[in-house]
């Protein structure tokens, strides 16, 4: 969809659906008001009448307007003065919920003329845009019953007042615009069955942005002989028991400054998590081909640097396989040699993304990263601890912490501060290997976290665990296409 910020005066402008806003109490918005005039007062009979309350997200069409606009469409923004980015978020989804449901191929948004609290223009462009995406998103589904049209939608201005304003909302609506771009290959990678998003089918999505993005994008794909040539013997011990070949898929993108250290990002690529030996219980198991969203994001984000040209440079090494139970699948007890040359005992099969996460951090080094952030649907735990609300945050380094707390506050895609101190570290002892792949039930998104840290010592690491926020469960099931947004703000704010 076509997106512009414009200025649009109520009395001059045209277009096919005119979206404008009324507070709580039938509080008018300043272009509700200013329509009311020209509509002869009939916004204030229909607050009087009842018809407009002014809830929330509550819409109600008025097709045949008289005036400039074709149809109006008055969008309830609830109470005047807790109107802030979440409030615009929800009222612009509901009116475009409505809007595309009608005939229109183009419709002007006054909600953004109003005070959104707490953020600024260029934000709002953003949200705006996020929105959009987020009504015009369709599941890659499979289903073999006709699909629905189209719909009739094809532009969306949002009125501006304020030329510094404008340009700063359209920067908005072209970032945003780029972002969504990367979500939707997140969210359509973690959607895609099993079967059909395997190991090679990431890295041919990888190979495709490379191909798109000739100029800025490289790509190589490790095969089982090459990884196994660099002694991964943790990553390889969790495809075992796989008929799917594992891949080592490694990208760069160079945007920046030909010298500049990149920053890496290193993403968990189980297409199935089965638990291996240590099986799952087989209730919400169809729901373990997400475990590659650590992945997808990786991809997300090299879509979405490259589309949009950011200044940066970027490594990105993604550890494909599936965890499956066989023959030849790792036991409960066996004892792995890293590429780091130290020793796991693997007393869970089903502690596999650590297993698969430590051999590519390893890998990393050799391109001298400034930041290493992995991206993982790493624990149960971290559901636990933290819902669907809050990605956990784990880190070596104050300001790279905080540089992501704050990226993912202004992205709404929320990481939250969690411990990764020694102390946690004892509950990984083993009796005859230098570390054991499980801690416990206790603090279990911290242990797990705590197994990556040996890994990465000397350089500046982050570890988002995503569990909770790579999928919503329920009627809706799908991927977010988080964190993409968080990550996407931190590269952009990044010096
Ligand atoms: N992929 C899972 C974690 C997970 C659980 C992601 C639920 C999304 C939703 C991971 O590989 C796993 O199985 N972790 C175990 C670790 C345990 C064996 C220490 C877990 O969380 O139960
Ligand atoms: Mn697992
Ligand atoms: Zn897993």
């Amino acid at each position: 969809m076509e997106l512009h910020a414009i200025a649009a005066d109520t009395s001059r402008h045209r277009t096919d659906c005119a979206i404008v806003g009324v507070y709580e109490k039938g509080l008018l918005s300043t272009a509700a008001a200013d329509l009311d005039k020209q509509l002869g007062k009939q916004l204030t009979r229909l607050v009087k009448q009842g018809d407009v309350s002014g809830k929330l997200g509550e819409t109600l069409l008025l097709p045949e307007a008289k005036g400039s606009f074709a149809r109006v469409l008055l969008v309830g923004m609830g109470s005047k003065d807790k109107f802030g980015r979440k409030q615009y978020r929800k009222a612009l989804h509901a009116a475009l919920n409505t809007v595309k449901k009608t005939g229109s191929s183009n419709a002007t948004s006054y909600l953004s003329q109003e005070t959104v609290a707490a953020t600024n223009a260029y934000y709002v462009g953003r949200t705006t845009a996020e929105v959009v995406a987020q009504i015009s998103y369709r599941v890659p589904d499979l289903k073999t019953s006709g699909k629905p049209a189209p719909p009739a939608l094809k532009k969306l201005n949002i009125a501006i007042l304020g030329t510094q304003e404008r340009t700063q909302a359209e920067k908005g609506l072209h970032h945003g615009t780029g972002i969504t771009s990367g979500m939707a290959l997140t969210r359509d990678l973690g959607n895609l069955p099993a079967n059909i998003c395997t190991p090679t089918y990431l890295a041919s999505t990888a190979q495709e942005l490379a191909r798109t993005h000739r100029s800025s994008i490289k790509v190589r794909v490790l095969d089982q002989t090459e990884i196994r040539k660099l002694k991964m013997g943790s990553f390889l011990s969790v495809t075992a028991g796989s008929a799917q070949p594992p891949r080592l898929i490694v990208l760069e993108y160079k945007g920046g400054k030909t010298k500049a250290a990149p920053i890496a990002l290193v993403g968990k690529g189980i297409t199935f998590d089965t638990g291996g030996i240590s099986i799952k219980p087989a209730a919400a198991m169809d729901e373990m081909k997400y475990d590659m969203c650590g992945a997808a994001t990786v991809l997300g984000v090299f879509k979405a640097a490259a589309s949009l040209k950011l200044p940066v440079n970027l490594v990105g090494v993604i550890a494909t396989c599936e965890n499956m139970p066989s023959g030849t699948a790792t036991k409960p007890g066996d004892i792995v040699k890293s590429m780091s040359g130290q020793t796991i005992e693997v007393l869970n099969t089903d502690a596999e993304g650590r297993l698969v996460l430590c051999d590519a951090l390893t890998y990393v080094r050799r391109h001298t990263p400034k930041v290493v952030i992995d991206i993982a649907t790493l624990t149960g735990a971290c559901v636990v601890a933290l819902g669907n609300q809050y990605s956990g945050l784990f880190s070596n380094d104050a300001e790279l912490s905080a540089a992501l707390t704050n990226a993912g506050k202004r992205a709404e895609d929320g990481a939250w501060p969690m411990p990764v101190d020694e102390e946690y570290a004892d509950q990984l002892k083993s009796n005859f290997a230098d570390m054991a792949n499980v801690g416990g039930r206790e603090a279990g998104a911290i242990t797990a976290a705590c197994f990556l840290a040996k890994f990465v010592h000397g350089m500046k690491w982050a570890h988002l665990d995503i569990a909770g926020t790579a999928w919503v469960s329920g009627a809706n099931k799908g991927g977010t296409g988080r964190p993409v947004p968080l990550l996407m703000d931190y590269l952009i704010n990044s010096k």
